[in-house]
């Protein structure tokens, strides 16, 4: 669903993304992994290019990244991304943020993408707080219907960065279970997070970066458990620590 190949960034004289080759199946959940500046983000983010790359190339369901324009904007819409800290639009209700993009891009109707939206608020366990703004609800449930807005696409494949790491403690959960949920039925999902909870429960894969490198890439017990690199040793002693 998603190849990365020999992928290069640079951010002026910064190397961010080194030599990146990644595949993700349909139907896998990748989870990445890696101390602060690695360059997780920014691998996000030109899978759906919000950021551009230097050389190699990235393909979505086989087609490659167009530059820009109507191409561009179809294929972003093949590509959900959820935030750390959700950019859901504030003046438009709960109802209105999921039924945004459906009607613009998709083109549904306003009654279609209602009825539809409804669906998936409720299916993320926020239907009853439709006609309110995001303000009103808690960080967890602003953080769900963020979720739903990005399912509301029909999105082939949904990134997330770091998706409670904004959340207090209590709320991380019921984004998790939704994640979980997601990744049960069958979604491609990208996950920036450093929750083992969650990769051991539903992510194929855990890759890990450092400096701009995939260093390593295994499935979550082996990774957790048995990790090769003295950097991703490192790295999980600081974070099984705090
Ligand atoms: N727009 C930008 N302009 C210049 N440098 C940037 C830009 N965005 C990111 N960087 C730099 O690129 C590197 C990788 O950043 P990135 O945000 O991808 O890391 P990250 O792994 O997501 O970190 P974190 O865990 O803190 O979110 C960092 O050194 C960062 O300072
Ligand atoms: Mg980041």
């Amino acid at each position: 669903m998603v190849v990365m190949k020999d992928v290069q960034k640079h951010f002026g004289p910064l190397h961010v993304l080194k030599d990146i080759n990644l595949t993700v199946g349909k139907g896998e959940v990748v989870v990445v992994i890696g101390p602060s500046g690695s360059g997780k983000s920014t691998l996000c983010r030109t899978i759906n290019r919000l950021e551009t790359i230097d050389e190699g190339s990235i393909t979505i369901d086989g087609k490659t990244l167009p530059e820009e324009g109507k191409a561009l904007a179809k294929l972003r819409a093949d590509v959900g991304m959820v935030f750390q800290s959700f950019n859901l639009f504030a003046h438009k209700t709960i109802l209105e943020n999921v039924t945004l993009g459906p009607i613009k891009v998709r083109k549904l109707s306003s009654a279609k993408a209602k009825e539809e939206g409804m669906k998936l608020l409720k299916r993320v366990g926020v239907d009853n707080q439709a006609s309110k703004y995001p303000a009103q609800l808690s960080g967890g449930q602003q953080q769900r219907v963020a979720i739903a807005r990005a399912l509301a696409m029909n999105p082939k494949v949904i990134l997330f960065d770091e998706p409670t790491s904004a959340l207090d403690p209590e709320m991380i959960n019921e984004v998790l279970d939704v994640m979980v949920d997601l990744a049960r039925e069958g979604m491609t999902m990208v996950v920036v997070t450093h929750e083992m909870g969650f990769a051991r429960k539903a992510a194929n894969r855990v890759v890990f970066m450092a400096d701009g490198q995939i260093v390593e890439e295994a499935e979550p017990e082996t990774f957790f458990t048995n990790p090769q690199s003295s950097r991703a040793k490192d790295f999980l002693g600081k974070i099984l620590t705090h």
